[in-house]
């Protein structure tokens, strides 16, 4: 068999060239790095979970009207998705403040914000994506006023979507971080959610504990971050209830 040609290869996935022009194929890593990766390990079976909450997550998206890049789940580890151009910023959303807000501020962890904030920051390793003000966006030609109009219309969606289902299984979804991409239909550009949607790109905490239930786990050393990813698929029904060990390939199809 023909070896596919490697498009792109990131922290934690692979991009490979799809089947069909315009299509990709996105291969789900278990590397995990944090503090633009000065912090790296491989976590068995990561790679898998993210894999299928991407998955859950896009597939909603979509079904209440989202546009997504997702196309379908191949197998285990990959996806075919559409291939977009990224806009190069990382867009985040806070419900809760943490991270790099509570620090900035001095707001203690937790601390429930007036309103969604949608924040931007560019995209770039070396520089450990900086976080940018819209005027810069603009300035330098990242994207269009019109355009971030319409990210932050798109994120706010995702926000309620994605906080609205996690409340259901008695998860707090503090914050995440979403990318975007431009596809051109006939004469019109669209914005679609891209990359993934994952613990690894989520803060999410217990509502009734706070215990951390995504990429926190690694960066700040608090367990096992397979046992935290497993939960969260077990509570969303991505994983069976009375679960085996999320590496064997039957209990994934
Ligand atoms: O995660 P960190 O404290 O470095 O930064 P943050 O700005 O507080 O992150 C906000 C949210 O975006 C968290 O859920 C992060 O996991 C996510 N994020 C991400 O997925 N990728 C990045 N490069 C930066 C943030």
């Amino acid at each position: 068999m023909a070896r596919r040609k490697l498009v792109y290869e990131g922290k934690a996935k692979i991009l490979y060239e799809g089947p069909e022009p315009g299509t990709l194929v996105q291969y789900f890593k278990d590397d995990a790095t944090a503090f633009n990766a000065e912090k790296k390990d491989v976590i068995d079976g990561k790679g898998v979970l993210n894999n299928r909450l991407s998955e859950f997550f896009m597939t909603g998206l979509q079904r209440i009207g989202v546009p997504t890049h997702f196309i379908k789940r191949l197998n285990m580890r990959e996806q075919l998705i559409r291939q977009v151009e990224i806009v190069p910023l990382e867009v985040i959303v806070r419900n809760f403040a943490a991270g790099t807000m509570a620090q900035r501020l001095g707001l203690e962890e937790g601390t429930a914000l007036p309103r969604p904030i949608v924040e931007f920051s560019y995209k770039d390793d070396s520089l450990g994506d900086p976080l940018v003000p819209e005027e810069y966006i603009i300035a330098f030609g990242w994207a269009t006023q019109q355009d971030l109009d319409d990210i932050v219309a798109l994120a706010l969606r995702v926000n309620d979507f994605m906080a609205g289902v996690m409340h259901g299984v008695g998860i707090k979804l503090v914050d995440f971080k979403i990318e975007v991409g431009r596809v051109w239909e006939n004469d019109f550009m669209r914005l679609i959610v891209a990359d993934e949607i994952s613990p690894d790109s989520c803060r999410l905490w217990d509502i009734e504990t706070d215990r951390k239930l995504d990429k926190d786990v690694f960066r700040r050393d608090l367990g096992d971050l397979n046992d935290a990813y497993t939960e969260v698929a077990r509570r969303l029904g991505v994983l069976p209830k009375s679960g085996q060990p999320i590496t064997k390939p039957t209990l994934i199809n």
